[in-house]
């Protein structure tokens, strides 16, 4: 329960919130305009890759307009509303953080998208829907958070129909990432038993996923991360005055941290896709 607390309050205080995208939008005058989902994507998406990186995981898992799509972990709901704009399916999006549920809900209906996306607030490790529920889970940067990652690959399992398609992203541990430092990631980033890429693929398969398939995303994100980076930091002003200068740099430090161990070889990003057996 530590560890969720934890994950709740990381969030809770991370720079990308409701309350940020807002701001954008107003910045850009268009606060009160009739808005599309595309209006959002430049603010929504908290992972590596933008809106390539969710459509690559779309097609890996097949999605198409009749498809049932549970997105794992969905935060703002910014991939959800692209896969329910793009692909016009249904999507659940499930999301531990109430703030972050809630801030989801009312940016889908913003959009007019509340008929594709629906909102659940729960946790990944304990899905509240009946088995064989959807046709494809997705996520991205969110395993990371989660203690018990089997757990959640065989709730995904269970709610898939056979034959349904998984397909995720999530850092994984290399072999030079140390103790001290994975102790950090968790301290400052709620990150949590970190797996290599082959850890993973055995995960997948006691979890009742076959057809696994893994890439390597480490020299992708390396590139991703640093831009990502700077764009944190060109964004200062705003940072510092919606939340304040001492969370400006708490977040410049961490996440400077997290981009040195990508750049060092120590930490990296694995896609995974895999079909429910
Ligand atoms: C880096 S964000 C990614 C959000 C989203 N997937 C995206 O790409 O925009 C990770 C999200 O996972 C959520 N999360 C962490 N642990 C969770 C759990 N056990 N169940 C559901 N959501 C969880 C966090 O609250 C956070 O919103």
């Amino acid at each position: 329960m530590g560890r969720v607390r934890d994950v709740v309050d990381f969030y809770d205080r991370h720079p990308i919130s409701e309350a940020q995208v807002l701001a954008a939008l107003a910045r850009r005058g268009r606060a009160r305009a009739p808005l599309t989902a595309d209006d959002l994507f430049a603010f929504d998406q908290d992972h590596y890759g933008g809106l390539a990186a969710v459509d690559t995981l779309a097609r890996l898992a097949g999605v198409g307009a009749s498809t049932r799509v549970l997105d794992l972990c969905a935060g703002l709901g910014g991939p959800a509303r692209f896969l329910a704009s793009r692909r016009s399916c249904q999507v659940v999006a499930l999301e531990l953080n109430a703030g972050r549920a809630a801030g989801t809900a009312r940016l889908t209906a913003m959009v007019g998208l509340q008929h594709r996306v629906r909102v659940v607030r729960g946790d990944a490790t304990r899905l509240p829907f009946r088995g064989g529920r959807f046709d494809a889970c997705l996520s991205q940067e969110a395993l990371l958070h989660i203690d018990d990652k089997g757990a959640v690959l065989r709730e995904a399992r269970r709610v898939l129909t056979p034959g349904g398609r998984l397909a995720f992203t999530d850092w994984v541990a290399r072999p030079a990432l140390g103790d001290g430092e994975r102790r950090r990631l968790r301290e400052w980033m709620a990150a949590t038993t970190l797996q290599t890429l082959d850890a993973y693929r055995a995960l997948l398969g006691a979890a009742g996923f076959g057809a696994v398939g893994v890439e390597d995303l480490a020299d992708e994100w390396r590139a991703v991360l640093r831009a990502r980076l700077e764009m944190f930091r060109a964004m200062r002003e705003d940072t510092v005055a919606r939340l304040g200068e001492a969370r400006y740099a708490e977040y410049d430090q961490l996440y400077a941290f997290f981009v040195g161990l990508v750049e060092a070889g120590k930490l990296g990003g694995g896609r995974f896709s895999a079909t429910a057996m």
